[in-house]
């Protein structure tokens, strides 16, 4: 009787061991999308996720207490800001046009000239950039840690109070790969809803093949990840050189990263420096063949495309608005 028991014991020990062992499963992904890969060295779990949205919109992270990463990106402007370029602390403008943080769990590099290799590595970034956050790492470091409030999140997301940059960056990234955004009436249509898209939405979508848009806005995230100079900016008095700033590769002369399209109609004013205003703008830059210079793709060519085929191909971009994202708010209050 006895040992019977002793052995019923060590079965539910064993399952309770079990169970923890077992890392809890990520959200799945949103119909259209597939599974995102999460980095080994930094799984997802819902206590990190919940630290990592606190810290994206706490404005002390910022070296005067103004601006946070939602100021920039905004859940209620489609996680962007609705501005040409951004404004950090004291007023500053930067120099690119913020872009959207929806579905970087899809992406490789992260900036319009990939300069950050991970989310994890990009999330710190703006935290001492000068002129977007202007703090340094040891200063929010310190910051947080006299913060009592954020030393029970910290245990419960990694195991124990300690509070580190890197902790910041890992939570940051957590969260930021729950920002998602699939199930639309592209996603559904493609699934087999025939209704789900309109019929103009539907001839969109063969222009946007037609206008090879696709070679370089592929897959499920309409982005190939890849670099490509289509000419914006190019004539700027100070040309952004985009990629080559970083590689030096002048096959990569003007290229920037080939942004996702999705929730696209949510994220005005479009490119790098936010110089097109509207989805229609865009279809005409494209329509004339981009600005031409000594690196253009060869995919950007004058299209000659007629009116009916633009306003088809712009209700085509407008079906890629999702769900997801939408149900991520500001917390209503900050640890103390
Ligand atoms: C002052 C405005 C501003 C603030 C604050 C800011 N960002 Fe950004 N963010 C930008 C701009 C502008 C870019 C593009 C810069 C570039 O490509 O060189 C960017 C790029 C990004 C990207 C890359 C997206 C992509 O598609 O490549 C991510 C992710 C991101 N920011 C997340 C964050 C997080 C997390 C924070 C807070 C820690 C933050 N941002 C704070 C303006 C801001
Ligand atoms: C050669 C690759 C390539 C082709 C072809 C291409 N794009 Fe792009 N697209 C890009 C790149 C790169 C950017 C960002 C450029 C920049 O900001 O300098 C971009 C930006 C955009 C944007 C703005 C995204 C944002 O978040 O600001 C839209 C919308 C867009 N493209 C739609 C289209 C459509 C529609 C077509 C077909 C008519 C098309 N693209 C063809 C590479 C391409």
């Amino acid at each position: 009787m006895k040992k019977k028991i002793l052995a019923a014991a060590g079965t539910s020990v064993l399952a309770a061991l079990v169970f923890a062992a077992a890392p809890p499963a990520p959200p799945r992904a949103p119909l259209g999308l597939p599974t995102a890969s999460w980095p080994a060295d930094n799984p997802y779990s819902p206590e990190k996720v919940a630290l990592g949205k606190i810290l994206y919109f706490d404005k002390r992270l910022s070296a005067d207490d103004t601006v946070s990463c939602a100021t920039c990106h905004d859940p209620k402007s489609g996680f962007t800001d609705g501005a040409a370029v951004s404004t950090g602390i004291r007023g500053q403008k930067g120099g690119r046009s913020a872009p959207t943080v929806i579905n970087r769990a899809w992406s490789l590099n992260q900036f319009w000239d990939g300069r950050a290799s991970s989310l994890e590595a990009q999330a710190i970034g703006p935290i001492a950039n000068p002129i977007e956050m202007g703090n340094s790492y040891p200063a929010v470091v310190a910051r947080l840690n006299s913060i009592e409030g954020y030393k029970p999140l910290f245990k419960a997301a990694f195991g124990d109070e300690t509070i580190d940059i890197t902790r910041v960056a890992k939570a940051i990234a957590t969260f930021e790969r729950t920002v998602v955004s699939g199930d639309s009436p592209y996603d559904r249509w493609k699934a087999g809803q025939t209704k789900a898209m309109s019929p103009a939405a539907i001839r969109g979508l063969h222009v946007f093949q037609k206008a090879e848009c696709d070679a370089c806005h592929e897959g499920a995230n309409f982005t190939s990840n890849m670099y490509s100079n289509i000419g914006v900016g190019i004539a700027a008095k100070e040309t952004d050189l985009g990629r080559y700033g970083i590689t030096k590769d002048d096959a990569e002369w003007g290229a920037f990263k080939t942004p996702t399209l999705r929730d696209i109609e949510h994220t005005a004013p479009y490119m790098h420096d936010g110089s097109l205003k509207t989805l229609e703008e865009v279809v005409d830059y494209y329509d004339k063949g981009g600005t031409p210079n000594k690196n253009l793709d060869r995919h950007v060519k004058a299209r000659k495309l007629g009116a009916e085929e633009k306003a088809d191909l712009v209700a085509f971009l407008r079906a890629l608005s999702g769900k997801g994202w939408q149900d991520i708010t500001a917390p209503s209050s900050f640890p103390q």
